[in-house]
C-alpha cells in the first residue's frame, strides 16, 4: 500500500497468559476508512488502545508515516497525529460543548487551558475547538452543557474531541454503540465526510454501517487477523462468516 500512514507490525498484546492481540501485522491508508469487526473479545478494543500508545505494547512495532513510535508515551502518540476515542464516553459532562473541545485541544498543544493563560494562546485553543464543534455540525450546540446535549450529540461531541486533537489518523471505537437509526445516519454522514480528510480506523458492530462507509475491513478473532478484504469479498466469503457469528444461520 503505498499511502500507508499507520502500520503494525507483528503487535502483541498479552494480559498475562491471554494473547489479546496475537502477531498482528495491519497497515492503514491515508483517507480511507479501515473497519475492524470480530466477535466480542476479538481484541479490538485493544488493537485501537495499542495503537494510540494508553497500552504498551508487550512485543511488536508500530510504524506512523513510516518511523516507529512504539516506545513513545500516550501523549507522544495524539502529538504525532494519533487521535482516538473510547468505547465508553470520555466527556465532561459538567462542561460545555465547547470546553470538551478545548480540553482536547490543548492536549495536542500541550499546556492547560485555563483563564489565566494568555488570550492569543486561549484563543487559539478556543478556534480549533469551535472548527472541531462545527466539523462535526454541533457549533450550535458550543455553550449547551454536555449533558444537556442529546446521547447522539454525545457521541458526535467525543468525534469533535478526536478532532479537535488535530489528527491524522482517527481511531473510533463503537462511535454508533447504543444509537437508534437516524441518530447512526448522521454519524455515517460525518465519518464519509471525514474519510476525505483522515485515515479512519472504524471499530463498529452495526454491520450496515460498516458496509456502506468502509474502504476495507479485517476481522479479528480471538487477538488474530483472520482477514483484510473489500466489504465485497468479505461479505461473500463463507469462512468469515463462520468465523465471526459461529453457527448463526444469519450473518451480514
Ligand atoms: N485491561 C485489561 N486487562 C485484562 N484483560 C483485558 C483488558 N482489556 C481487555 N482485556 C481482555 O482482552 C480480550 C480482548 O478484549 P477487547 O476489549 O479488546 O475486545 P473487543 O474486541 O473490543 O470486544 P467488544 O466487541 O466486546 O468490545 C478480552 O478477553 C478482554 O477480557
Ligand atoms: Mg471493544
Amino acid at each position: 500500500m503505498s499511502n500507508t500512514i499507520l502500520e503494525a507490525e507483528n503487535l502483541c498484546k498479552f494480559w498475562g497468559g491471554l494473547k489479546a492481540l496475537n502477531e498482528l501485522n495491519i497497515k492503514f491508508a491515508d483517507k480511507q476508512l479501515h473497519s475492524i469487526v470480530g466477535p466480542n473479545g476479538a481484541g479490538k478494543s485493544t488493537l485501537l488502545n495499542t495503537l494510540c500508545g494508553a497500552y504498551p505494547a508487550t512485543s511488536g512495532v508500530i510504524l506512523y508515516q513510516g518511523k516507529s513510535i512504539t516506545n513513545l508515551k500516550a501523549y507522544e502518540f495524539c502529538r504525532a497525529g494519533i487521535g482516538r476515542s473510547f468505547q465508553k464516553t470520555n466527556i465532561f459532562h459538567d462542561a460545555t460543548c465547547l470546553e470538551n473541545c478545548c480540553i482536547a485541544a490543548q492536549q495536542r498543544i500541550g499546556g492547560s487551558f485555563n483563564l489565566f493563560r494568555n488570550r492569543s494562546t486561549n484563543k487559539s485553543i478556543t478556534e480549533i475547538a469551535n472548527s472541531a464543534l462545527k466539523q462535526v455540525g454541533l457549533n450550535g450546540r458550543a455553550d449547551t452543557k454536555a449533558a444537556e446535549v442529546s446521547y447522539g450529540e454525545q457521541r458526535q461531541l467525543e468525534i469533535a474531541m478526536v478532532l479537535a486533537t488535530d489528527p491524522k489518523v482517527l481511531l473510533l471505537d463503537e462511535p454508533m454503540a447504543g444509537m437508534g437509526h437516524e441518530e447512526s445516519q448522521i454519524i455515517i454522514s460525518l465519518l464519509k465526510e471525514l474519510k476525505k480528510h483522515y485515515c479512519i480506523v472504524l471499530v463498529e458492530h452495526d454491520m450496515d454501517a460498516v458496509f456502506e462507509l468502509s474502504d476495507l475491513m479485517t476481522v479479528m478473532v480471538d487477538g488474530q487477523h483472520l482477514i483484510t478484504d473489500t466489504v465485497e469479498n468479505i461479505r461473500n466469503n463463507p469462512l468469515v462468516q463462520d468465523a465471526y457469528l459461529g453457527n448463526d444461520d444469519e450473518v451480514f
